[in-house]
């Protein structure tokens, strides 16, 4: 198995590049500043005797997707799994906004994983089972108080994903993993009394870790989700039950 996972520098992204290699996957380690951290992670892998390459890019700039493409097929004929999760979260209330916020996180979070999609659909194609699956987050569907532009553009990362199921269909899967709550520097602003609040209002009582996530992850990439498409599986402790 072949994986491209953006953002896999650190988090999930991080934890999701070391279980899928823990699950016998070679894989292709997408970051943005954290060069060191990702090379790391491509150790790590290497080290477990799996074959594994680091690349850059902007997920901000849409001129680097063709490139961040070609440096995957520069390695690889066939791609089986790719997972978008690189992206940000930035906070700020609505009137402080400006248009170019939202259209930030909407070439992040849908309009650059769009298109690297359509660039790697040729190697996509070339595996017996070729998964895509994308980092959604519970505030796609509850919305985001301080965080209109990122909530806005996982619900248009949504409708990307629900539609390609459709699209790339019988050949191509394509789920969506919807966290709330997890453990990475995302949340590493939270001051001492948003984080009790945040605590409170889970039912499992405590913030989910990136390897719960990557869990979950792991299993779309599976045969045992051969039947699963246009899924979207809740990683979130019970905080928003569908
Ligand atoms: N943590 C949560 O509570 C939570 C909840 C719901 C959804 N999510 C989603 O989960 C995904 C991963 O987040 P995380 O919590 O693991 O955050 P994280 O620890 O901050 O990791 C984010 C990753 O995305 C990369 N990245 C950020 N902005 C980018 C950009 N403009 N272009 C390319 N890469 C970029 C980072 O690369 P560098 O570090 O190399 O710069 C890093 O590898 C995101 O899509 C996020 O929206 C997170």
């Amino acid at each position: 198995m072949r994986a491209l996972v953006t953002g896999a520098s650190q988090g999930i992204g991080r934890a999701t590049a070391l279980r899928l290699a823990r699950d016998g996957a070679e894989v292709a380690l997408h970051f943005l500043q954290h060069g060191e951290a990702a090379r790391a992670v491509h150790e790590e892998i290497q080290k477990a005797g799996r074959d594994s390459f680091v690349l850059r890019g902007d997920l901000r700039d849409l001129s680097a997707i063709p490139r961040m493409a070609k440096e995957v097929r520069d390695h690889w004929d066939s791609l089986d799994v790719l997972v978008h999760n690189g992206g940000s979260y930035p906070r700020q209330s609505f009137e402080q906004t400006t248009d170019e916020d939202f259209l930030e996180m909407l070439r992040v979070h849908a309009v650059s994983p769009a298109s690297l999609t359509r660039e790697l659909l040729p190697l996509l194609r070339q595996s017996s089972s070729g998964r895509i699956i994308f980092v959604s987050s519970i505030l796609a569907f509850d919305g985001s108080r301080r965080g209109a532009p990122y909530a806005a553009a996982k619900a248009a990362q949504l409708g990307l994903a629900r539609s390609l199921a459709r699209e790339l269909a019988p050949t191509i899967t394509v789920n969506v993993v919807a966290p709330g709550a997890v453990d990475t520097a995302v949340l590493a602003g939270d001051t001492p009394e948003q984080k009790s609040e945040r605590l409170r209002q889970i039912p499992l009582r405590r913030l989910g870790s990136p390897q719960e996530v990557a869990a979950v992850i792991a299993f779309l990439a599976s045969a045992e989700a051969n039947y699963v498409t246009g899924a979207t599986l809740p990683v979130n402790g019970g905080l928003r039950m569908e």
